[in-house]
């Protein structure tokens, strides 16, 4: 997977996502709505933000700024302020392996069903964890490599496939913790029979 793909790939997805995919993920931005429960004053980062589909769910008192690589799925997301949504203070064409943000400026940073399309998954952590501020959080929800031995081996399987269905089936949470060296505070089914898991990381102060 390179950025010129996924680019290509999420230009013509834009204008359907939110048909396609808005109820297949409804789920997951939901579980993590109620881990983040967003409060007052609050500064959020949501990379890969799309067409902004989980932008209503923020309260209008914190602050939140979303990043993404595809112009054309921006576009979607800047239409929806157009209704008004007080919370969003950015939204940034940005790669997400390098953030055009200092250490430590954000209280939350998530990203929802992104890490497996990114190209490459570390350079995300480690940038996700840079920005998030000592005792801030970070929430992945997404899919990872499935415990299951015989899906497992499946997953493993369609590896070289990656770039042709747009994916990493067998992402590791715990790459993340080999990037970061800190362990999940918590890991939960974000979706019906937990295909789809959320793993929420505390930054050490
Ligand atoms: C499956 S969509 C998820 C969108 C949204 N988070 C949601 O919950 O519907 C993946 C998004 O990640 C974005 N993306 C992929 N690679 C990226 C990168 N390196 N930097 C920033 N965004 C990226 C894509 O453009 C796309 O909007």
């Amino acid at each position: 997977m390179d950025l010129v793909s996924i680019r290509k790939s999420y230009r013509r997805y834009a204008r359907h996502y939110d048909a396609t995919f808005g109820r297949v993920f409804a789920t997951g931005r939901a579980s993590a709505r109620e881990t983040l429960a967003p409060v007052s004053g609050k500064r959020i980062l949501e990379v890969g933000v799309g067409t902004g589909i989980s932008l209503p769910d923020y309260p209008d008192d914190c602050e939140v700024v979303g990043i993404d690589v595809s112009r054309e799925m921006l576009e979607v997301a800047r239409g929806r302020l157009n209704g008004g949504l007080p919370a969003v203070s950015g939204l940034c064409e940005m790669d997400a392996e390098q953030l055009g943000f200092a250490d430590n400026s954000f209280d939350a940073v998530v990203a929802m069903y992104v890490a497996t399309v990114v190209p490459n998954p570390d350079a995300l952590f480690a940038e996700m964890w840079r920005v998030c501020r000592p005792g801030g959080r970070l929430l992945v929800v997404n899919h990872f490599a499935s415990q299951q031995w015989l899906l497992r081996g499946v997953e493993r399987c369609l590896r070289p496939l990656s770039k042709a269905v747009g994916f990493r089936p067998d992402m590791e949470y715990e790459d993340f913790v080999r990037v970061t060296g800190q362990e999940p505070c918590m890991v939960a089914p974000a979706s019906l029979f937990g295909y789809w898991k959320q793993v929420e990381f505390r930054k050490p102060v």
